[in-house]
């Protein structure tokens, strides 16, 4: 069957609707063991680390932001080229590359998030670009490279808030870049450069929500259009509330301490819960970190905490992504990203 772009916007407003009336009534309540214990592992072409993982909104992939430059899509059996950043990119140089040089000719996708209504892809690139693809991928547009005159500097993490049909962003820091986390320089927990982005696809205006934040990760949408989290180096997670119309709300409230820097934050399968990795430094040379995933909810509630240890050791967890199946029946699923692996983590509750 021809998928047609009208056929295909049809869809979304499908799975959009069926998606807000199947998770809409699911709690999260806390969870007294571990349900996630089938576990398996979809490989990257050789060579190449993820970080961001994402199903579309029709539940196909996952989509994977890679080292060498693109964004993969899983199509049930092979990772398959789906976008990549920069029209210069060539697919001879840049595929499966691992040197660390030819990082910004390349690109690196570091955050993307899907508008679940249009299917489009909005993308952060590390050496500070913000960008979206449409459904059939490809070259993404650029959009911008600064915000105030500011250019941006080391971008992160992006989510899409589907209520206010708003993105947001975070500049991790304008003094460290990307390169320093993959030369293992260690950066300045007293930084803070750090900028959280709005960017709106209706009036197409960028603005600087917050700035002078502590090298500020995540961010997520809270789903229903209240609030924002994101991830600071202090270990604390953030919870921003947003005002229903009109200009900024109140200071961001400390909503959960942590053991470790929190990474990207993404919501979790129920509305109102969230995953959060933290990867709690063991040793420093060798390099020894117990990767951690923390569910938790809106008032701070923690629910499961996961422990990667086993399948991510030596290594860290950047992102972890939870699906539920329709209606329930088919269970959970969680797709985990990492910028050191060359896999992503899968694991299911059956
Ligand atoms: C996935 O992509 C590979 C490589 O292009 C191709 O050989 C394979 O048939 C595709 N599988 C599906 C299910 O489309
Ligand atoms: C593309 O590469 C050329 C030559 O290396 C460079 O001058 C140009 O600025 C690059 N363009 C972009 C958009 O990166
Ligand atoms: C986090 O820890 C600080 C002490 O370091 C404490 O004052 C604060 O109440 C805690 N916040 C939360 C949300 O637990
Ligand atoms: C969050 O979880 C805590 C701990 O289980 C619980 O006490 C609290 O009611 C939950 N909050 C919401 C909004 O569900
Ligand atoms: C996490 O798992 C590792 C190895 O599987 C184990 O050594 C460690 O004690 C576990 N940590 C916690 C807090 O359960």
């Amino acid at each position: 069957m021809v998928i047609t772009p009208s056929y295909r916007s049809m869809l979304y407003i499908m799975m959009f609707m069926i998606g807000i009336l199947v998770f809409i009534p699911h709690l999260c309540g806390v969870l007294l063991t571990d349900p996630y214990t089938k576990y398996s592992q979809l490989n990257l072409p050789p060579g190449v680390k993820g970080d961001s993982v994402s199903l579309d909104p029709l539940n196909q992939g996952p989509y994977v932001g890679v080292s060498d430059g693109r964004i993969l899509k899983y199509n049930g059996t092979d990772f398959v080229d789906f976008a990549y950043l920069s029209p210069n990119r060539s697919k001879q140089l840049c595929d499966g590359t691992t040197d660390i040089s030819l990082s910004t000719t390349c690109g690196r996708p570091l955050g993307f998030s899907f508008d679940p209504l249009t299917g489009y892809l909005y993308i952060v690139g590390a050496y500070g670009g913000f960008y979206r693809v449409s459904p059939q991928g490809g070259l993404a547009t650029k959009f911008a490279t600064d915000v105030n005159g500011v250019p941006f500097h080391f971008l992160n993490g992006i989510d899409f808030d589907p209520i206010k049909r708003v993105v947001y962003f975070t500049d991790t820091s304008l003094v460290f870049s990307f390169t320093d986390v993959l030369l293992g320089n260690p950066l300045n927990p007293e930084d803070s450069t750090g900028r959280l982005i709005e960017y709106n696809t209706i009036t197409g205006k960028l603005r600087v929500l917050i700035d002078q934040l502590p090298l500020p990760t995540g961010p997520a949408a809270s789903g229903d259009g209240t609030f924002i989290l994101y991830g600071s180096t202090t270990g604390k997670i953030f919870k921003y509330t947003l005002p229903l119309i009109g200009s900024l709300a109140g200071k961001p409230q400390a909503l959960l301490n942590l053991t470790g820097y929190p990474l990207k934050i993404k919501r979790a399968a129920e509305l109102g819960c969230f995953w959060v990795p933290v990867n709690e430094l063991v040793q420093l040379r060798p390099r020894l970190v117990h990767p951690f995933g923390y569910k938790f909810n809106s008032t701070g509630g923690v629910i499961l905490i996961k422990n990667f240890t086993a399948e991510y050791f030596q290594s860290q967890v950047n992102v972890v992504q939870e699906y539920g199946s329709f209606l329930g029946l088919g269970g959970k699923t969680l797709y985990v990203g990492s910028i050191m692996d060359s896999y992503v983590g899968v694991y299911g509750t059956q």
